[in-house]
């Protein structure tokens, strides 16, 4: 990634910080974000919307991608709003000092305690996602004396192209509603009769690690249509259209997203078009990007354990962590570069399967990467970790989960504990 260089000492540095030293001082597995980066493409996102749209949109951060405190933390200072699916996200928001206005609570199972708290902190949008929860949604309202602005999840029925667990926008998901099967259509129907509600707009997100702009382009086009066809039989004219998140990132050399501000504006040409070709006032525009803004920002250092040449087999070098930090190959066959931060410049002329200590054959991090020889004590740099990493991390086989620092200018700063012992005991009662 664009964001690591190498030093005099042969070594990784990211951020301006010397991974080694990083590894030494806050052990290892680590993850390590880089701020500067983050913000960057927080910025860049938000400068193409407002170039494109005139202003008229925001960026949410899909905070799902990671959630912790600081992140909240710069998405807030960077005026971006947040994207939030559970209680435990929102709570986390919120006590990072998040403006609530500025929070949309997704999630196609929200409870009632989840929904009455979100509506309780007076967050800005509900993102609904079936009839059952307008109606909670209109029950709590009605107990507190409010009202509720919706969006409404809408599959528009685009393949997004990638991998299965991650398509959403499709009829066969269980998030939404079909626009195909005319679900969609009376779910707006029925909201309109809901007294506590106010209807914002529309929602849709198709998928994740998408790389084509067509699927966006088509999803963009059908929302519009939709959105003139309730307008027109049901007199609902949206203010909001939300276009969710997905867009993919590079994890090995052979990805290739293309570049972000092409994809805005792309489709904002799309909309532009169809809104003005069927008399739709433009809507506010909001994106949710999760994995574009915090992925390649982050790396995970390890230190190198056993190594297992098995003639003629494999050869396996087992990391102080695994799929307890980093669950994505297991879950997804998800691909990863790595470097030995120590001898960042070494030429690699070796295949090594880099595994986990986890008691699964599965644990592993890069099945046959490409890499100097590895030693143990060695400390292992995994690229591109800062996404759907660390928010799904897990302690099993009671491993702790690591620490995560943030680093800047050369400075790193602790800004998630690493875990310990009595944490993972913490709940247990004997
Ligand atoms: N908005 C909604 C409604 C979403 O469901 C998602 C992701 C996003 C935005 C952000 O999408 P992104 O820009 O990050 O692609 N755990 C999987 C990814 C799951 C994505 C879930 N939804 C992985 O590790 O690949």
């Amino acid at each position: 990634p664009k964001n690591l260089s190498v030093n005099e000492k042969n070594h990784l540095v990211i951020g301006g910080c010397d991974t080694v030293d990083l590894a030494k001082e806050y052990g290892t597995p680590l993850y390590v974000m880089d701020e500067e980066h983050i913000r960057t493409a927080m910025r860049a996102y938000k400068n193409s919307l407002n170039s494109f749209y005139s202003g008229n949109g925001l960026i949410l951060y899909a905070s799902k991608a990671l959630s912790t405190m600081y992140m909240y933390k710069i998405a807030s200072e960077e005026g971006l709003g947040a994207d939030v699916v559970s209680g435990g996200e929102l709570y986390t928001a919120l006590k990072s000092g998040f403006d609530s206005e500025k929070i949309y609570f997704h999630g196609n199972n929200k409870t009632y305690d989840e929904l009455e708290f979100a509506i309780g902190e007076n967050v800005g949008r509900i993102v609904a996602d079936n009839a059952r929860e307008l109606d909670i949604v209109n029950e709590i309202c009605e107990k507190k004396g409010k009202t509720a602005k919706v969006l409404f999840r809408i599959k528009p029925g685009v393949d997004a192209h990638t991998h299965e667990f991650i398509s959403t926008g499709q009829i066969d998901s269980k998030f939404g509603v079909a626009i195909e099967n005319g679900e969609a259509f009376e779910i707006v129907k029925y909201a309109k009769s809901l007294k506590n509600l106010e209807i914002a707009g529309l929602h849709c997100h198709i998928g994740s690690q998408i790389f084509s702009l067509e699927p966006f382009k088509l999803a963009a086009k059908i929302m519009i249509e939709f959105a003139e066809k309730i307008k027109n039989e049901l007199g609902v004219e949206i203010s909001e259209l939300n276009l969710g998140g997905g867009f993919g990132i590079k994890y090995i050399e052979s990805d290739t997203p293309p570049e972000y501000e092409k994809y805005i504006e792309e489709v904002s040409k799309v909309i532009k078009t169809e809104c003005a070709e069927r008399n739709i006032k433009m809507p506010f525009i909001l994106m949710e990007p999760g994995r574009s803004l915090v992925g390649d920002a982050g790396i995970t250092l390890y230190t190198a354990g056993t190594v297992k040449d098995i003639k003629n087999v494999r050869k396996y070098v087992s990391v102080d962590g695994g799929m307890g930090d980093n669950p994505r190959y297991i879950l997804y066959g998800a691909e990863y570069d790595a470097a030995i931060a120590n001898r960042a410049n070494e030429t690699a002329d070796e295949v090594v399967t880099i595994c986990g200590k986890c008691c699964e054959s599965g644990d592993i991090i890069i099945k046959d990467a490409k890499m100097p020889k590895i030693n143990s004590g060695d400390i292992v740099a995994v690229m591109s970790t800062g996404a759907y990493n660390y928010s799904m991390a897990s302690n099993y086989n009671r491993l702790c989960r690591p620490a995560m620092v943030f680093v800047k200018n050369g400075k790193a700063s602790l800004k998630v504990k690493r875990e310990t012992y009595e944490d993972l005991i913490k709940n247990d009662i004997l």
